[in-house]
């Protein structure tokens, strides 16, 4: 009976799936938030929503994140359904949209889904990006700029001001800004440009079988949002869940618990990588260069006879040529020992290919 999307495979420690651990996951915290969202709004919880989300959640959406308003703010299924949305809205079929290199693979199944053309780009070169927009006629820019997947990384300053101030639309992938472990994430590109589109999650902060998360837009990129077929035939996406969301985040429940997975994932990650000069920041991954003369897909094999998996660097490529030197490792699923464990395993993996 399968009810979950992964599962371990025996005698395997699998750093490839981007999942939470399970034990982070607050089943208490939300059950005592759905009994009070029912109690408080009753049968308004259970009914068709307002389109563009609940007010109480958007309005604690607005007053969290900080820089958008409830009126720039729509209530999604999560980061994946608020990109098939946003694609919907802004791309015909045959469209370019440009897509940061290397980025979430995921990401380019929903935009082919939609019949767009993708072309890479390096968002760390705004030239490149502005060259290949007028080139294309792109109609717009997709990224994770802040503790990017798969590299972990965040763009600098520089080029998010350039980018922001550039003219383009960008979709802004923002799904892992609240889990940084040494500072506080870079201001998100939508709040220092126009044309920005940003995509949140609590998939990451609280649990992606909620399915739930938000755009940021302007407003009348809302009232468009919220007057697709989908949405108005259907009400506001995920309604009962939304009103407990914004129990949760109300209540504080939502702050406590993000304080417990900074402190969780940041001993995850140390585990993983107790020292390294490209140790991401935040986020749950490490994309991690391998020696030379390793290729990526062909340590896969040789790796899970040694107990460990990962995601070869391959798949966060467009051209089926880049990624071959690296490995994307995620450190959020499994406890400190496993990760240690998982870390030493792909070391003796690595140096029997390398004959040592
Ligand atoms: C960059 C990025 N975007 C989106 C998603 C999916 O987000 P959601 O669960 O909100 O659909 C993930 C999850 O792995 C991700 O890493």
């Amino acid at each position: 009976m399968t009810i979950v999307q992964f599962e371990h495979r025996d005698g395997i420690l699998d750093l490839g799936w981007g999942h939470p651990l399970p034990s982070l996951l607050p089943a208490g915290a939300w059950a005592a938030a759905t009994e009070e969202a029912l109690r408080t709004y009753g049968w308004k919880a259970l009914t068709y929503g307002h389109e563009p989300g609940p007010a109480p959640l958007r309005e604690w959406i607005a007053a969290h994140v900080g820089d958008a308003t409830p009126e720039q703010t729509f209530v999604t299924a999560g980061t994946s359904h608020g990109l098939a949305l946003v694609t919907q809205l802004l791309t015909s079929p045959g469209d370019v949209v440009l897509v940061d290199s290397p980025t979430y693979h995921y990401a380019y199944k929903i935009f082919t889904d939609l019949h767009v053309r993708l072309i890479a780009v390096r968002a760390g070169d705004p030239d490149e990006v502005a060259r290949a927009a007028r080139e294309h006629d792109a109609a717009f820019l997709y990224l994770v700029p802040t503790f990017g997947n798969p590299t972990g990384r965040s763009l600098p300053g520089e080029q998010r001001r350039r980018l922001a101030a550039s003219g383009l639309t960008i979709v802004e992938d923002d799904t892992y800004r609240e889990l940084f472990y040494d500072r506080p994430a870079s201001p998100a590109l939508w709040s220092s440009g126009e044309r920005i589109i940003r995509l949140g999650t609590f998939s990451k902060t609280v649990a992606p079988g909620l399915r739930l998360g938000w755009i940021n837009a302007g407003p009348s990129t809302v009232i468009e949002l919220a007057r697709l077929g989908a949405v108005h035939s259907g009400g506001g996406v995920n309604h009962t869940t939304a009103m407990t969301m914004a129990v949760f985040g109300g209540s504080g429940a939502y702050g406590k618990h993000v304080l417990t997975l900074r402190q969780r994932y940041r001993a995850q990650r140390d585990a993983l990588i107790p020292a390294a000069d490209d140790r991401p920041d935040g986020g749950w991954f490490w994309w991690k260069e391998l020696p030379d003369g390793i290729d990526a897909e062909s340590l896969l094999p040789v790796a899970e006879r040694y107990g460990v998996s990962f995601v070869p660097g391959t798949a966060f490529f467009l051209d089926g040529q880049s990624g071959h030197d690296r490995v994307r490792l995620s450190f959020s699923h499994l406890p400190p020992a496993d990760l240690r464990e998982a870390a030493r395993r792909l070391d003796v993996a690595i140096r029997s290919v390398l004959g040592q």
